[in-house]
């Protein structure tokens, strides 16, 4: 009778030990990172529907979010490499669309919007500039990691408002990873990065929101990504998916609290930022953040 009892015990201490156990230990590893500081940022067209160019932006409160989002990441021991921006190019600052870079090989952007036709020149007299040999002037219409992500076994390329599905064939090409095509459908969430992000390349580990994508890419990924964290349409909306994960820490826009606890859940250490200013372009963390995989 009291073995029962001790049995009971045993296994309720036992759940209680698992529960406060995080999922997995999580490691950061340094990355390198190129940014665009939004000296010019302005939002005086409009290429998708968070801007509005009658609402006023606050230019030295940009800055300073930004330059936050710049600390932050040096203070976790990543390099961040810096762009220098344009006058005539206010998009700028959303340094993730100008290339996609793996392997130290990089394929340039061409931009789907005359207005930010001549950042991506820019990206590549960069590279030039900086060392690297193997850099592709692409054929098709690419925004960079704005619709590529990259995971150790994929490269996931979003279409449908920017990237043509012609440059998903030349990326697959000229990175020799097999591509997944994946069909945007809502407007607000016009570049794979504001749906979707990787958690941890390595494990192949993404969190997106489902509403922004057509059923059968729905279906893609809920075959190849099965655990993967699915977010909910408040956190979506606030750019909760255009977040930058070392690993471990998840910097993401502050607003998409109901993501803090899936996170942690899952080990994942979240480190909220405010780049409000910048939403107004209609980017967050991740559209201002390119990273460099050499
Ligand atoms: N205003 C810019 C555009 O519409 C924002 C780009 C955001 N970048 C991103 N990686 N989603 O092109």
């Amino acid at each position: 009778m009291s073995s029962r009892t001790d049995r009971a015990f045993h296994r309720s201490a036992a759940e209680a030990a698992v529960r406060e156990e995080p999922a997995l230990t999580r490691d950061a590893t340094p990355r390198r990172y190129l940014m665009c500081a939004p000296d010019h940022f302005r939002v005086t067209y409009s290429i998708n529907p968070w801007m509005d160019p009658s609402k006023p932006v606050d230019l030295p409160l940009a800055m300073t979010q930004w330059e936050d989002l710049r600390d932050r990441y040096r203070a976790l021991g990543h390099t961040v490499e810096l762009l220098t921006p344009r006058p005539d190019l206010p998009d700028m600052v959303f340094a993730a669309n100008g290339a996609t870079v793996i392997d130290g090989r990089v394929l340039g952007a061409l931009f789907a919007y005359q207005e930010r036709y001549a950042e991506a020149g820019e990206h590549r007299d960069w590279f030039r500039a900086n060392g690297f040999t193997e850099i592709r002037e692409p054929d098709h219409v690419n925004e960079g990691e704005g619709d590529f992500a990259v995971t150790s076994t994929y490269l996931l390329a979003g279409r449908g408002f920017r990237s043509s599905p012609l440059s998903h064939d030349e990326a697959q090409e000229f990175f020799g990873r097999p591509v997944i095509g994946l069909d945007l459908v809502d407007p607000r969430y016009y570049h794979l990065d504001t749906a979707l992000c990787v958690l941890d390349e390595a494990a192949d580990e993404i969190m997106y929101y489902p509403g922004a994508f057509s059923p059968g890419s729905r279906s893609v990924l809920a075959r190849l990504f099965p655990d993967a964290l699915i977010a909910r349409e408040p956190d979506a909306a606030a750019f909760g998916l255009n977040a930058v994960s070392d690993g471990l820490h998840v910097l993401l826009p502050q607003a998409a609290t109901g993501l803090f606890d899936p996170l942690r859940d899952r080990g994942f250490d979240p480190v909220p930022m405010d780049l409000g200013e910048l939403l107004k372009g209609g980017g967050s963390v991740k559209c201002c953040t390119q990273e460099l995989r050499l």
